[in-house]
C-alpha cells in the first residue's frame, strides 16, 4: 500500500446532497461513497467488499447502507456489515463539514487486491498460440465461436495467455480472482476497450455501456434510477400485462401446433418490457403491431460482434451489403427514436413548471443538466436510448432461451418448478403479485444454474488504462485484456460436478461438503460496472418462466445436439425450436387468456 504525499482537506460535496441517498465522490481518482449517519457525515471506500458493486448506487434504510448488488447491509455510523457472515467493515476516511460543504481527507490509496503482486514476467513471456507475422492470431478468431476459442486457449496454455491481433498484444485471463480484481479495478486502472467505444459511437450507440469517465458516471446514475428496485414494484402491473400478452401468443402457437422459434417471442417480450419501463411507451411487438424496432434491432448486435473483432475496419472505407442493411436498420430506428423523443418532449412541456420529477429514463435524460446548466447532447440521448434497448432485449431473451433449452430434457426440474409456481400463484395463469414473484427460490436456482453454464456474456473485453501488474505479469497501458467469465464457473474447484445442470446446488439442501463458490459465476459482470438491469432481468425471467411452466408442456423439436452456442456479442442457443402443448390443468383458462389479450 502506498502512502499519499500529503493529506489536504478537499471539498467533495454539498451537505444537502446527502439527505436521503448515498452520494458518490471522487478524489484524485479514488472513488468514495458519502452518507449522512446519525453521528455526522461518513465517507467510505466506494465499492462493496462482497462483489465490488458501487455503494453510491445502493439505498439507505433504518440507519443502514444497503448494497444494490446482493443486499449486503452496512451500519452508517461504523461501516460494519450488519447481520451476515462473513463479517466485513467498510474503510472510512476522515470528513468534516464547513457550512454547506463536506470536506474529506484521503490518506491512503485503496488496496489493489489480487491485481498487484510483483511483476516477474512480461506479457511476451506468457505462453499462447502461435500466430502469423503482423496479423498475429487474428485469422484464428472465428467470431461466432470466439468464446470457445479463447476458452480453449486458456485450457491449453494456462490461466494467463498472450495473444496478438494485428500487432496489438492481448492478455487472456482465465483465473477467477484475477478476473474479478480486473473488473473491480474499473474505472481507474481498466476500462472497456477504446476500439469498442469507437465502433459503438460510429453506430450511434454512444451510451452508458461504452462511455467512460465523468460522462459514464452521470449516465449510469440515470440508468440506475430508472432500473432501481423501488421502481420495479410500481412497474409490476405493466410487466404483468406484457406477460399476459406473451401467454396469449403462446396459447395461439400451441393451439396451431406450430414449431415455435421461442427466441423471437422472448425478444418481442423484452422489447415491450424495456420500452414500457424506459420510455413509458408500449410498442406491443408481441401482438405483431409496431414491430419495426424488433426487426431492425436484430441487425445491431451481430454488427457489434463483426466490427469489434474485425481484422481491418473496412466499413470506414466502403460498405458491404451487410453494412448497408445495418445503415438502413439504424435509420429506421432513428425515426422511431425521433418520434419517442418528440412525444416525450411534448409530454414534459405540458406538465406544470413545478413538476420536474422524471417518470422514466428518457424523461430523466431530457431533463438532466450539467453544472453549467447544459442538457445532454442529442448524440448521448439517442445513444443511451439504443443502449438500453439493446442491453435489455437480447441478454434477457437469450438467457431465458437457455433456461428453456435445459428444461426440455429435465421433467424432474419442470415438476419442481410447477410445484413452486402453483403454490405461489394458485390457478392464475400469470404471476399476479410482485412480492410472490420475488420469492421463488427454485426458479432462482434454475436461472442461476442456466446462467452459470451458458452466460450470455462468457467473456468481457477490457483495456488497461495505466501500466498494471496482473498476477505476476507486467501489463502495459493500452493492452487489451479479455476476462473469461464462464471458465471459473466450470471449474470443479468452484462447483462440484461442474458440467451438469443441477439447480439444487444453489439451494440450502446442497451437501455442505460439496464445492460451491457462488462468486465464481458472474453472469452480470462485477464491480462498478456490474449490470444495472440485473433486478429487472431476474424479475422478467421469473415471471416468464412461471407463466410458461404453469401453462404449457414444452417439447423440443430436434435434438439437444443440434443446438449451437452462437456468439454475436451475446451467445444464444442457435437452432432451439420447440412445440408447446397447453397443459390439461391450465387449458380451462385458455379462452380467458386469449380474451384478455384481445381486450388489451
Ligand atoms: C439476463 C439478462 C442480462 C444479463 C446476463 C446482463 C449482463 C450484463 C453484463 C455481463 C454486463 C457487463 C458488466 C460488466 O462490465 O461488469 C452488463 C452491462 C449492462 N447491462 Fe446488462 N444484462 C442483462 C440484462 C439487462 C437489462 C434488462 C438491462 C436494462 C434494461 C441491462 C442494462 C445494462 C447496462 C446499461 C449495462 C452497462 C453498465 C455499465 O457499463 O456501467 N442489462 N449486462
Amino acid at each position: 500500500m502506498k502512502q499519499a504525499g500529503s493529506t489536504p482537506w478537499r471539498r467533495v460535496a454539498k451537505l444537502a446532497e446527502l439527505s436521503a441517498h448515498p452520494c458518490a465522490a471522487s478524489v484524485d481518482g479514488i472513488e468514495l461513497v458519502l452518507v449522512q449517519s446519525a453521528d455526522g457525515v461518513r465517507a467510505y471506500d466506494a465499492v462493496c467488499p462482497h462483489r465490488g458493486a458501487l455503494l453510491s448506487e445502493g439505498e439507505i434504510a433504518d440507519g443502514k447502507l444497503i448494497c444494490r448488488g446482493h443486499g449486503w447491509r452496512f451500519d452508517l455510523v461504523t461501516g460494519e456489515r450488519v447481520g451476515g457472515i462473513p463479517k466485513a467493515c467498510l474503510r472510512s476516511h476522515p470528513t468534516r463539514v464547513e457550512g454547506d460543504d463536506v470536506l474529506l481527507q484521503i490518506g491512503t490509496t485503496p488496496a489493489a487486491g489480487a491485481l498487484v503482486t510483483s511483476a516477474l514476467r512480461k506479457l511476451d513471456d506468457l505462453p499462447g498460440p502461435r500466430g502469423w507475422p503482423f496479423f498475429g492470431n487474428a485469422f484464428q478468431i472465428d467470431v461466432p465461436r470466439i468464446h470457445h476459442i479463447l476458452e480453449g486457449w486458456v485450457q491449453k496454455y494456462g490461466p494467463l495467455v498472450k495473444v496478438s491481433l494485428m500487432g496489438k498484444p492481448v492478455l487472456i485471463v482465465g483465473d477467477a480472482k484475477l478476473s474479478e480484481a480486473l473488473l473491480l479495478a474499473r474505472p481507474k486502472s481498466v476500462r472497456r476497450p477504446t476500439a469498442l467505444e469507437l465502433v459503438f459511437d460510429e453506430m450511434g450507440v454512444t451510451g452508458v455501456f461504452s462511455t467512460e469517465g465523468d460522462a459514464w458516471r452521470e449516465q449510469r446514475r440515470l440508468a440506475l434510477q430508472a432500473l432501481a428496485n423501488r421502481h420495479l414494484r410500481g412497474f409490476f402491473p405493466t410487466l404483468r400485462r406484457v406477460v399476459e400478452r406473451l401467454d396469449a401468443r403462446l396459447c395461439r402457437e400451441a393451439s396451431e401446433g406450430k414449431v415455435v422459434e421461442i427466441q423471437d417471442d422472448l425478444m418481442r417480450f423484452t422489447v415491450d418490457v424495456t420500452t414500457s419501463l424506459v420510455f413509458s411507451t408500449d410498442m406491443n411487438t408481441l401482438d405483431g403491431g409496431d414491430d419495426v424496432l424488433q426487426r431492425h434491432l436484430s441487425h445491431v448486435f451481430p454488427a457489434f460482434a463483426r466490427r469489434t473483432f474485425a481484422v481491418f475496419p473496412y466499413w470506414r472505407y466502403f460498405r458491404l451489403p451487410v453494412d448497408r442493411a445495418l445503415d438502413r436498420a439504424l435509420g429506421e430506428i432513428r425515426k422511431l427514436q425521433d418520434r419517442l423523443v418528440n412525444e416525450t418532449r411534448a409530454r414534459l412541456a405540458a406538465r406544470p413548471a413545478n413538476d420536474t420529477e422524471p417518470r422514466d429514463f428518457l424523461e430523466a435524460m431530457l431533463l438532466a443538466r450539467d453544472e453549467h446548466g447544459r442538457p445532454f447532447s442529442n448524440e448521448i440521448i439517442y445513444g443511451n436510448m439504443l443502449t438500453m434497448l439493446l442491453a435489455g432485449e437480447d441478454t434477457t431473451a437469450q438467457s431465458l432461451a437457455w433456461v428453456v433449452h435445459f428444461l426440455c430434457e429435465r421433467p424432474d426440474v419442470v415438476a419442481r418448478l410447477r410445484d413452486e409456481a402453483d403454490a405461489a400463484f394458485g390457478s392464475q395463469r400469470v404471476p399476479f403479485d410482485f412480492d410472490r414473484a420475488q420469492d421463488l427460490p427454485y426458479f432462482d436456482a434454475v436461472i442461476n444454474e442456466a446462467m452459470r453454464l451458458r452466460p450470455v456474456a462468457p467473456f468481457l473485453g477490457l483495456e488497461a488504462v495505466e501500466d498494471l501488474v496482473v498476477g505476476d505479469v507486467q501489463v502495459r497501458k493500452g493492452t487489451w485484456i479479455d476476462v473469461m467469465l464462464r471458465l471459473p464457473a466450470l471449474d470443479a474447484a468452484h462447483f462440484a460436478d461442474p458440467e451438469s445442470f443441477r439447480p439444487e446446488r444453489w439451494l440450502p439442501e446442497r451437501p455442505k461438503t460439496e464445492a460451491h463458490v457462488s462468486g465464481a459465476s458472474l453472469p452480470f459482470g462485477s464491480g462498478p460496472r456490474i449490470c444495472p438491469g440485473r433486478s429487472l432481468a431476474l424479475l422478467e425471467m421469473r415471471v416468464v418462466l412461471a407463466t410458461l411452466i404453469k401453462n404449457f408442456d414444452v417439447e423440443r423439436v430436434g435434438s439437444p445436439d443440434d443446438i449451437v452456442e452462437h456468439f454475436s456479442f451475446t451467445t444464444s442457443p442457435r437452432g432451439l425450436r420447440i412445440r408447446l402443448h397447453e397443459r390439461a390443468a391450465a387449458a380451462g383458462s385458455l379462452e380467458t387468456a386469449a380474451a384478455r389479450s384481445v381486450s388489451a
